[in-house]
């Protein structure tokens, strides 16, 4: 069957890219000296690291006559363009051009960038916002070293965390025996935090997820039975209106393992990890990449009882975006960004259902505007 072209789907012809913190690369992409360029939100992100180690993210066009500085170079802390070798230090500000002529002043753009758990996350801000929030720091003592994953898809990067606020999903889709799904997400800002407890092949499993903005989602499988615990760290990105980046890492912790030799701790980690991660993880992750790369965004769900979590997330998610005054050609302020709408998300049970109710209705008045916007 031929992928069908969702292109024409309105609701998702013109994105609305949400703030936060995104990884767009790996550490291990990013050496020393190296520039690497990434598509990030419809455009290109100029990643590069010093000599000394500091890793920077600017915006890819030189401000001299505009070439693409992911073509140049790193000459010790600074960034140089192909083009007439201008050199750009650390803080962007253009410090030598390539003929000796007295540099110009000149401000090269950049991005909050992070060296965050063997990743390199970046933070969007619409209108100039700075970062809002720090990541969180992990301390994997006891953990075996990272598996990591990366594909492309197409649709919204939300894909990613909402399925974990889609509880009904884990047993019509992945065939999980039961799911209790009487919890709902405690938010703060911008964390979320649920904890579900399903049954798989017998199994009491408990899913831990703790979301970070769009950008991060760290999920703790535990079988409590076996003391056995896996961490993933779910970083999706909007590469451009209607694709994204899935990456992962996964990291495996065996309590009782630890009274082991550390050479026997490895060889069990390195037979465990990747059993977990290509044949359990991997052929679930594949149902659920089948059904967003053809998906569309249904910006009024129609949830059923026990979706709950499902529509506190959508409220959730909505603060990320910036909000676009509309419909308003005379507005010189038209089709542009005005304001963020900051809503904050109601923890409280019956103003979940209200928004469910609202949601089923069709009549998203009173729920904040969602993530996508009319283009012109
Ligand atoms: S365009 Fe970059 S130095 Fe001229
Ligand atoms: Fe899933």
């Amino acid at each position: 069957m031929e992928t069908p072209d969702h292109t024409n789907d309105a609701d998702l012809s013109a994105f609305a890219y949400p703030d936060g913190w995104f990884v767009i690369a790996t550490a291990d992409e990013l050496k020393p000296g190296g520039i690497i360029t990434k598509p990030f939100m419809g455009k290109d992100v100029v990643l590069y690291r010093t000599k000394s180690g500091l890793p920077r993210a600017v915006a890819p066009y030189c401000p001299h006559l505009g070439a693409h500085l992911g073509d140049g170079k790193v000459e010790g802390e600074d960034i140089v363009c192909p083009y007439h070798k201008f050199a750009f230090a650390t803080d962007g500000r253009c410090v030598r051009t390539g003929c000796g002529d007295k540099p110009p002043q000149a401000q090269l753009e950049s991005r909050h960038v992070r060296d965050w758990n063997g990743l390199i996350a970046v933070w969007q801000g619409a209108d100039g916002r700075v970062p809002e929030w720090e990541l969180p720091e992990f301390d994997w003592t006891g953990y075996s070293a990272p598996i990591k994953g990366v594909r492309t898809h197409h649709g919204s990067l939300q894909n990613a965390t909402e399925n974990a606020f889609d509880p009904t999903h884990q047993q019509t889709l992945h065939g999980w025996e039961s799911n209790d799904v009487s919890q709902l997400p405690q938010t703060d800002g911008h964390h979320i935090h649920l904890v579900t407890r399903l049954t798989a092949k017998g199994l009491p499993v408990t899913l831990d997820f703790k979301l970070y903005g769009l950008g991060l989602m760290c999920v703790e499988m535990s079988l409590e039975r076996a003391d056995v615990r896996a961490k993933f760290l779910v970083v999706p990105a909007q590469v451009g209106p209607l694709k994204w980046t899935y990456r992962e890492t996964m990291r495996l912790r065996i309590s009782w393992l630890s009274r082991w030799p550390a050479f026997a701790q490895k060889m069990v980690y390195g037979l465990l990890s990747p059993a977990l991660f290509y044949l359990w993880y991997l052929p679930q992750l594949q149902q659920d990449m089948d059904i967003w790369e053809k998906r569309s965004y249904a910006r009024y769900p129609k949830p059923s009882a026990t979706e709950g979590p499902l529509v506190a997330y959508r409220r959730w998610a909505a603060q990320f975006y910036p909000t676009v005054e509309k419909d308003r050609p005379d507005s010189a302020t038209s089709g542009k960004i005005v304001s963020h709408d900051r809503p904050g998300a109601p923890n409280d049970p019956d103003n979940i259902r209200t928004a469910m109710a609202a949601y089923s209705a069709g009549n998203g008045a009173s729920i904040p505007e969602p993530q996508f916007e009319k283009s012109g």
